[in-house]
């Protein structure tokens, strides 16, 4: 298809620029360019949500009715993702994954037909390795076969997950001594993906294995940088301080991806799932659900659709909040979450405060803070949508709570 074959040359010409290793990795000469992913991806995945019972077509088409019926696909919310065990066990005589006829009666172009009927994108889910981490079939060795397949239905969206891949240890599930780099793997997912005639957002799952982040953009879309979220707060604190460091590799098109956005497990307080949700918004992680969203109360649902958090997260210019530290404040210790975060915007500066323990009064001079310094500032906190202005801000905090402030310049210093 032609616009397959633009999408191919598009991509050559950007892999056969000298791949510098640069400080500050945010510009665009090798970055994937398939012309996906510009801003982070937004969506639900199947698997928190309910495993392998939950990779059904019924359980899609009721999350696509919910996109709509409960105006998140409004707010920007587009993928469908189903994970791990949509297939059979085995591929078919001619080598092709074949769908669970059980869970996809139809198969998977009439789902994805009527998705996009409905203005949403669908995605599903595969492995580098020779088996999935439920032990479906893996891609390795069909890569360019099951490209081919997924855009003769249409699909949108492609995880690879890492389980089963090449290991000195033996053929283990979650490998402890791999042989050789993940890159390899995923470069052979990318090129079968880039010649399969259709634009397919690439989501790479190593885990974070072998610095990732350093890599991921010329491979894929978006890349997971640690092991997974199981929804606990043991598990954001873990990831938003991995994410502090290396969010500088996170530009247009390539993104860190910190794992599903998990609200409403019932393992988070209010207070947490708030710091969950700002610290994956303002870090441009894609966000990607996680749980029931037929199930969500109104304060949850209007949590996830807060339009002003999604606009930072979708802002242009594609930068990611880190963490800063003002005169006076301790270092960031690792493993622990910091709680001062700020990030470039194409129009102001966002700026978090998290109280890591107990509850907290937290402030924070803007002259300190980077991009900001002296002046006088207008901003708005962006769960309450309380304003002021001045030269700093301060925010009360409930223990795990967090306050997101979008600061703008209103006279100069
Ligand atoms: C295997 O699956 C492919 C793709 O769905 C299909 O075109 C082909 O007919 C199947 N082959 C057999 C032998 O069932």
């Amino acid at each position: 298809m032609r616009s397959g074959l633009l999408v191919l040359a598009a991509a050559d010409i950007v892999r056969s620029l000298p791949q510098t290793v640069s400080e500050k990795p945010d510009n665009l000469d090798r970055r994937l360019m398939n012309g996906l992913g510009k801003t982070p991806a937004l969506g639900w995945n199947s698997w928190n949500q309910g495993g392998c019972e939950a990779a059904t077509a019924v359980v899609a088409l009721n999350t696509a009715s919910a996109f709509i019926n409960l105006g998140l696909r409004d707010v920007g919310y587009t993928y469908i993702n189903i994970d791990d065990c949509w297939s059979t066990t085995s591929r078919n005589s001619s080598g092709y994954l074949v769908p669970d006829p059980n869970k996809f009666p139809q198969g998977i172009k009439a789902l994805t037909d009527q998705i996009h009927s409905m203005g949403l994108k669908f995605g599903l889910y595969g492995d580098a390795g020779t088996m999935t981490c439920a032990g479906h079939p893996g891609s390795q060795g069909y890569e360019v076969q099951d490209a081919k397949l997924l855009a003769s239905w249409g699909v949108d969206y492609w995880k690879h997950d890492n389980c089963y891949t090449p290991c000195n240890a033996g053929l283990q599930q979650t490998c402890t001594n791999p042989a050789g780099s993940s890159q390899t793997w995923y470069i052979k997912m990318r090129d079968a993906l880039l010649s399969s005639g259709r634009p397919i957002f690439y989501s790479l799952c190593n885990w974070g294995r072998d610095n990732v982040w350093t890599w991921g953009a010329d491979v894929g879309n978006s890349w997971r940088m640690s092991i997974d979220n199981w929804g606990n707060w043991a598990d954001v604190v873990r990831i938003a301080s991995e994410a502090a460091p290396i969010a500088s590799y996170s530009a247009a098109y390539g993104f860190n991806d910190l794992d599903m956005m998990i609200i409403g497990n019932g393992r988070l307080t209010t207070a947490e799932e708030r710091t969950h949700f700002g610290i994956w918004a303002i870090s441009k992680s894609p966000i990607i659900m996680g749980t029931d969203l037929t199930k969500l109360t109104t304060e949850r649902l209007n949590l996830i659709k807060n339009r002003a958090l999604l606009a930072i997260n979708q802002d242009s210019l594609g930068k990611a909040a880190t963490t800063f530290r003002p005169s006076g404040a301790a270092s960031p210790v690792s493993g622990q979450l910091y709680p001062y975060w700020a990030g470039p915007l194409s129009d102001g500066v966002v700026v978090g405060l998290v109280a890591p323990d107990g509850a907290q009064t937290l402030s924070v001079n803007f002259a300190d803070v980077p991009g900001l310094g002296a002046g006088t500032f207008a901003w708005t906190e962006l769960y309450s949508g309380h304003t002021g202005s001045g030269i700093s801000v301060s925010a009360n905090l409930n223990a795990h709570d967090m306050a997101v402030f979008k600061v703008v310049r209103i006279a100069s210093g």
